[in-house]
């Protein structure tokens, strides 16, 4: 299901297949809220820039997002000052809110209609035994010289134990602004290319060839903004990050709803925030996130935001459902910089953790100043390349222990079944003449079979029955019932058994 940005605009631009052989100055591959706002602030300096994109602009996480434009990334400023210093807290913080300020400026310049809105952020418990951590967190954000308050009375119509509040945030509608970005590319002189999908670059004397469809595009330059780099041997990306998928409602609730954007620290976490609705509001409620890969059940997902929903709002009726995907960095920081040491002139931006929209300006910020040689002061904190020890222990270890079951221990674990035994529409792996087969059956009975082995690093996929996907439990690519790829990093499709 879409979401409510994508399904409530009419005029979001499809734009053709590439359909030639071109050059530029950059090529940027994945023209999400990212790579739109990095190809913004090229082309409107001079440069051509060619963006290319698998599907349609904003069907990943951009047009998924709740749109909350904030520096106050829930929890972080405490852990990164105990983690890495005041310094990297302060250029974290300073960075994050100068976003804020140069989304504002672009949408003004260019006059673009998103619905942006100043909003007051808070970051609430309903745990006594959670306070601690808020108050730290008030403490770290005043010790860095921001304005913030606690207090133990927020707008939502429940009890909290307490809240920061941080005023002077904002939010939008993301579809709305991704489409004025792509109209300011255009009229920029610059182009951009859905349904072509960039399978590969290699360097050519001074300059890249990147491999798109049966075309070629040359260029100095080439930015990666993937929702995952999708180049394996660079970086290593994913040793270092996993997927996390949330669910997302949009509700009328048939009354007067309340200002601000809430988020709470600790699972199960619910994010509120309402949006534009013809002349009411509607309440967008998100939530009841886990690790791409790992099945889920309608129960896990949507049913406990609809329980939480009815709980606090009674009367709400559920107009939209939809859910995402967003690249999580296990020490909690974006990766935005050089895609590896190996690729000079090649820059990546990923690992926004949840909060890509005023990550896309810090790293379309970083990199145009990475192509024009000049310093900029916040990069070293994002630096892509960094080699510095991950203290988000916990992650780290979960991370390890699950890639480890995906390739070992779900292996020899997939139970021998019949395929008369699979429910109609519903999906299993069988062992079929000791191959695994990934089998769906739908509503009619028909079956459509695959390897269910991941063509981004081979690990074994699982069944969601919640979205009728196959889904990899190691860096969350994930393939339709046919066995189509339909996100990164993989970018090929499934191999497809024909059943005799
Ligand atoms: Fe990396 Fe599947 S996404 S192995």
């Amino acid at each position: 299901m879409n979401s409510y940005w994508l399904d409530s605009f009419d005029n979001l631009k499809d734009f053709d297949k590439i359909n030639c052989n071109c050059e530029c100055d950059v090529c940027i591959i994945g023209p999400g809220i990212t790579g739109l706002t990095c190809g913004y602030y090229l082309s409107k300096l001079g440069l051509k820039v060619i963006l290319v994109e698998k599907d349609s602009i904003g069907q990943k996480a951009s047009g998924n997002t709740t749109g909350k434009i904030t520096y106050q990334h829930n929890l972080i400023y405490d852990y990164l000052i105990r983690s890495y210093g005041e310094k990297y807290a302060k250029a974290y913080l300073q960075a994050n809110k100068e976003a804020i300020s140069h989304i504002k400026n672009i949408i003004d310049t260019e006059n673009i209609e998103c619905d942006f809105e100043f909003q007051p952020n808070y970051v609430y418990t309903i745990q006594q035994n959670e306070l601690t951590k808020i108050n730290a967190e008030v403490q770290a954000l005043t010790s860095l010289g921001e304005d913030c308050e606690f207090v133990t009375e927020i707008p939502l119509p429940f009890k909290v134990a307490g809240a920061i509040l941080t005023k002077n945030q904002a939010q939008f509608q993301p579809v709305k602004y991704m489409d004025g970005l792509a109209n300011c590319i255009l009229k920029n002189h610059s182009l951009i290319f859905c349904h072509s999908t960039a399978s590969d670059f290699e360097e050519d004397g001074n300059q890249y060839v990147t491999f798109v469809n049966d075309h070629q595009i040359k260029s100095k330059y080439i930015i990666v903004t993937t929702h995952y780099p999708f180049k394996k041997i660079s970086g290593f990306y994913f040793t270092k990050m996993y997927q996390s998928t949330s669910y997302v409602l949009g509700m009328d609730i048939h009354s007067q709803l309340f200002d601000g954007m809430y988020i709470n620290p600790s699972q199960p976490i619910y994010s509120f925030r309402t949006a534009n609705f013809g002349d009411k509001r509607l309440l967008i409620l998100a939530g009841a996130d886990h690790k791409t890969g790992f099945a889920p059940t309608e129960e896990d997902t949507y049913q406990n935001l609809e329980n939480v929903a009815k709980k606090y709002y009674p009367k709400s009726e559920i107009l939209y459902k939809w859910n995402t995907r967003d690249c999580i960095s296990l020490d909690k920081i974006p990766y935005i910089g050089n895609l590896s040491s190996f690729t000079q002139n090649v820059y990546v931006a990923t690992g926004f953790n949840k909060w890509g929209i005023t990550s896309s300006n810090v790293a379309a910020k970083i990199i145009t100043d990475k192509i024009f040689g000049k310093e900029n002061k916040y990069s070293f904190v994002f630096n892509s390349l960094r080699l510095k020890p991950i203290k988000n222990r916990i992650e780290l270890k979960n991370m390890g222990t699950q890639v480890f079951k995906s390739f070992v221990t779900n292996r020899i674990k997939i139970p021998e079944e019949e395929l008369a035994k699979i429910q109609k529409d519903n999906g299993a792996i069988l062992k079929i003449d000791s191959k695994n087969v990934g089998i769906y059956k739908d509503m009619e009975g028909n079956i459509f079979a695959v390897n269910p082995t991941c063509t981004h690093l081979g690990c074994l996929l699982t069944w969601n029955n919640l979205d009728r996907t196959w889904d990899c439990p190691c860096h969350g690519s994930r393939y339709d019932f046919k066995g189509n790829n339909i996100y990164d990093p993989a970018f090929k499709d499934l191999d497809v058994y024909k059943l005799t």
